[in-house]
């Protein structure tokens, strides 16, 4: 049996714990059979899995999707146990909801225990209502998601032509629901003039990029720990000097943006309102750029206005539109369509219509207080639309990959040699 089983082994054991057994074998003073080989891997293999399986910890945040054509969204849960191969969680619930999952549904698990996030499938074995609790067996194989050092950064500008749309609060608090699904954010304030993402935030930024820069402290040093898991990096004045480096200025700031593009999922700038040379730089060495308008007349033409400018300098960006302080779910989609059809006829080009958000009291009165409305009024309808459109976004990157379409010229150089030609 264990022997006819070797042949499927090679599928589920990495070739580290094959390698690792088959030296163990050769190495023994007397020469072990196929059957002792197959056991040392399987014995190697399952060492592996329970030492990563030990990890696991209660209260560590969870990322469920399912296989059912009903159940279609990104559920959260927690770890509420382990004991032995079995897993309890808590029911999962999307926007503050339990989502009714039943016995027999399969799941697949994304648990991030710090070090590493686990990937797994597993079936419900049994649903205890009172506790709020699932019953899950831990399975033979996992996969870890990609490892740090791999890992596909996207850098996302934001941008409008008319200043007081609300692009600070937009992505503060997109950053926030992107990391909510387990991503790793950096909130990067790239704006000139009024920079205010600390403030925002109520978090202190001592340094900045200039410190960077100057050589005075690493990246490691001027990136902050913010509210909903995410990390903000001040701009400062060396948003200016980014197009005038010495050479040493230079492998500096490369190798902090290179750590970023290595550390993070998305790294997100807040720009200044308007096409300076500086914004469009950062447009056109991002992955990806979001144009946000208001339903006001004179906002929607600036917007049409700012997507023509950027398209006739170049047509290899990636443009989504997001309609923000909206009065109905209508009207946003009806500006949403309106720009993206006139962008489409006149402009020859396919931009997303990303979403909209609404017009919501409970934004001001969450700046007020500095505290993110995602954070402050979770279940009020501005937080579940920045969800959505967080989701949309996973979603999108789950199916079709990371967009980046620069992905072999790191971020950076793309970046200094914009602003340098400029
Ligand atoms: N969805 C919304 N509903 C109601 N008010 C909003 C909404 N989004 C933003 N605001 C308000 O709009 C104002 C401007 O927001 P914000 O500072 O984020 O804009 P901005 O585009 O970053 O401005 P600037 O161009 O000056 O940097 C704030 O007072 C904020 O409360
Ligand atoms: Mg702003």
């Amino acid at each position: 049996m264990i022997f006819f089983g070797k042949l499927g082994i090679y599928n589920v054991i990495s070739p580290k714990a094959y390698l690792s057994a088959w030296y163990t074998c050769n190495n023994s003073k007397t020469r072990l059979s196929w059957h002792a080989l197959v056991i040392v891997i399987i014995r190697n293999h399952l060492a592996v899995i329970e030492l990563s399986f030990k990890k696991i910890k209660p209260g560590q945040e969870i990322l469920i999707t399912t296989n059912s054509a009903f159940y279609k969204n990104v559920y959260e849960s927690r770890v509420i146990s382990v004991d032995k191969d079995m897993l309890c969680i808590s029911i999962p619930y999307y926007k503050g909801l339990f989502v009714p999952l039943n016995v027999g549904f399969v799941l697949n698990l994304r648990i991030n225990t710090g070090d590493e996030i686990l990937c797994f499938t597993s079936e419900i074995l049994y649903r205890n209502v009172s506790e709020r609790c699932f019953f899950l067996r831990l399975p033979l194989h996992y996969k870890t998601q990609e490892k740090t050092s791999n890992r596909k950064c996207k850098f996302v500008t934001v941008t409008s032509s008319k200043g007081g749309v609300g692009k600070s609060t937009f992505v503060i608090n997109y950053a926030i629901a992107l990391s909510r699904l387990g991503k790793k954010v950096a909130l990067f304030d790239a704006d000139l003039g009024m920079a205010n993402i600390d403030v925002l935030l109520k978090c202190n930024t001592s340094y900045n990029i200039v410190d960077v820069i100057d050589g005075r402290k690493n990246i490691n040093e001027v990136i902050s720990p913010a509210p909903g898991g995410i990390n903000i990096i001040a701009g400062g004045s060396g948003m200016q000097r980014l197009s005038n480096l010495t050479s040493v200025e230079y492998s500096r700031i490369t190798n902090g943006f290179n750590f970023l593009e290595s550390n993070y999922d998305y790294v997100i700038f807040d720009t200044s309102a308007g096409l300076s040379k500086n914004v469009t730089s950062f447009i056109y060495s991002s992955d990806e750029t979001i144009v946000l308008t208001t339903p006001e007349p004179h906002a929607i033409t600036d917007a049409y206005s700012i997507i023509k400018v950027i398209l006739e300098n170049n047509r290899e960006v990636a443009l989504k539109l997001v309609v923000n302080k909206c009065e109905t779910p209508a009207e946003g989609a009806e500006v949403l369509n309106r720009i993206t059809n006139v962008v489409k006829n006149f402009l020859n080009y396919s931009m997303e219509p990303f979403g909209t958000i609404p017009e919501s009291k409970l934004v001001s009165r969450s700046i007020k207080k500095r505290n993110p409305y995602i954070l402050a009024y979770p279940s009020s309808k501005v937080a579940h639309s920045i969800e959505d459109l967080a989701e949309k976004e996973v979603q999108s990157v789950l199916k079709e990959g990371n967009s980046a379409s620069h992905s072999n010229n790191p971020f950076i150089n793309r970046l200094l040699k914009l602003l340098q030609n400029a």
